[in-house]
């Protein structure tokens, strides 16, 4: 089992071991002051893009602000398809044709590098080629799955109509997608990790990065000290600490998924629905027994308090269309949106030099993990460019009403240093139920209050300390989201994803009650 971002429990961290206990508790020493490239954050793009820079025969460092896997990649469902979220006639009519070519070349290249790595290396994850199958419902989704089957065809997809789909579903229309795939996302990490090591590549978990200057070498801050580098690489979503730029073209969403066990077959191949948010399952096979995954339910971060309704509505779903024995796993987990529909891959706007960022994958986080890796390559070792121009992160153009969200929900820092209030209000929360949280007010004061197991309550401020936006509890997850640019807290405050790299504020709560 490894850690995660959330309360629950996903199907990926529930089936991995942590077989190199020597990546925990590492600390910076006098032989990390040099690197050529570091990389921030070890999920599938931070270990995709290292061991890539580290075999080219880069001197690579990865720090991790908690341990390998602990965020978006311990929570996707895991799909390698290269019908992307954002349809090709969609990327056609916001750019044109080539930039759809190229993302569909991305995709592909993307699926045949998991492939190789996982040849290369012998790394055990269920890895499987597979077919999609993509099917309509009603007129509208029909005349939007023709225009995605036209468009496809025509950039070289394998797609072709079809009268079956490996499940009991209605359908209008349907088409099937040849040469996708699907694995066991971290125990493919870990494989990649223990590969990056075996050539030296360095690991350092544990270590929050906190700031860089864009000198020459580029100094790293971290929560450990300083390591100097000729290459920055972000691969964490939004990068900590203030990025205007970015915090503004990406939004966070939660998407909701259950492994569950069936009676009788388990769906071949991966399928999807055409409703938005749309439905999406898969089967995998861990260690002999098989696992039927559906997901959906998405909505924007810190938009729906009570998150268990989101289960109880997929739940509901999958029973209705599937026959379910048990619920072996439920869990939620993080992306980020794109403005334009495309990722951000490449330099860090506002950044000159040698800072890069890969951020807004959408839900297709498998497939650009890779595709960042290779974009960085392409970038690093000066190769002709067949996918940096497509994603440059400068191409940005500024969209209206995502800021203007953002200064709505934004509150002024306030400090709670030696602030009292009144225990008799607080009193009044007292019908909290363990392990519930709510941000409530008191005498005119916003706060985050939450009763642990014990029935001890915490207060904390609910100002996020990213830029101030106010935080809205996860009743599942049991966390404070932000709903501005996707920063997570756990119940006590400390941070779990970025970009805010410090706790929120703590208030004395026996202050309180004795105040
Ligand atoms: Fe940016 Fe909270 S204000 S993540």
């Amino acid at each position: 089992m490894i850690p995660r971002d959330g309360a629950l429990t996903s199907l990926w961290q529930g089936t991995t071991a942590r077989e190199k206990e020597s990546l925990t508790g590492n600390r910076i020493s006098l032989e990390d002051q040099q690197y050529d490239v570091v990389i921030v954050g070890g999920g599938i793009t931070g270990l995709t893009t290292g061991l890539r820079l580290q075999e080219a025969g880069f001197k690579c460092a990865i720090l991790e602000a908690n341990t390998l896997c602990f965020g978006t990649t311990g929570g996707t469902t895991a799909h390698l398809n290269t019908v992307l979220d954002t349809p090709y006639p969609t990327i056609i009519k916001n750019f044109n044709k080539a930039t759809a070519q190229s993302v569909a070349d991305a995709a592909k290249a993307a699926i045949r590098l998991v492939r190789s790595n996982i040849d290369k290396y012998n790394i055990a994850c269920g890895f499987e080629m597979a077919t999609a199958y993509m099917f309509s419902q009603s007129e509208d989704q029909t005349k939007e799955l023709d225009a995605i089957y036209e468009a496809s065809r025509d950039l070289g997809i394998d797609i072709a109509y079809t009268n079956q789909i490996p499940a009991e579903l209605k359908m209008s229309k349907a088409v099937a997608i040849k040469g996708q795939a699907k694995f066991h996302p971290t125990r493919y990490v870990m494989g990649l990790a223990a590969a990056f090591q075996s050539l030296d590549g360095r690991i350092i978990e544990h270590c929050r990065v906190t700031g860089a200057e864009n000198e020459d070498p580029i100094k790293v801050h971290t929560e450990q000290g300083d390591i100097r580098c000729t290459y920055l690489i972000y691969a964490t979503h939004i990068p900590s600490g203030l990025n205007i730029t970015m915090d503004t073209r990406c939004a966070p969403y939660r998407s909701y998924a259950m492994a569950v066990t069936l009676k009788g077959e388990y769906p071949d191949g991966l399928i999807y629905d055409m409703y938005d948010p749309y439905h999406y399952y898969r089967t995998q096979s861990i260690d002999g027994r098989s696992y039927f995954i559906a997901g959906g339910e998405d909505h924007k971060t810190g938009h729906v308090e009570n998150t268990q309704s989101c289960f109880l509505k997929l739940e509901a779903h999958i029973r209705a269309h599937f026959k379910v024995v048990d619920i072996a796993y439920k869990w939620s987990s993080q992306y980020f949106e794109p403005v334009d529909g495309l990722p951000y891959i490449g330099h860090l706007p506002g950044q000159p030099g040698n800072m890069l960022v890969a951020t807004g994958f959408g839900g297709n986080g498998m497939i650009y993990s890779a595709v960042a890796a290779l974009t960085f390559q392409e970038m690093i070792l000066r190769e002709p460019e067949k996918f940096a121009p497509v994603f440059n992160p400068n191409r940005l153009k500024p969209i209206a009403g995502f800021s203007n969200f953002v200064k709505e929900n934004a509150d002024v820092m306030k400090k709670w240093i030696g602030k009292l209030l009144p225990s008799d209000k607080l009193a009044s929360f007292s019908d909290l139920a363990p392990g519930e949280g709510k941000v409530v007010k008191v005498e005119g004061d916003t706060i985050a209050l939450y009763k642990d197991e014990q029935g001890e309550l915490h207060a904390l401020s609910p100002t996020c300390t990213h830029m101030g936006c106010h935080v809205t509890w996860n009743t599942m997850e049991k966390s404070w989201d932000c709903p501005c640019h996707g920063a997570r807290y756990s119940a006590d405050g400390v941070v779990l994803t970025g970009p805010a790299d410090r706790s929120l504020e703590n208030i004395d709560v026996r202050s309180l009650v004795e105040g």
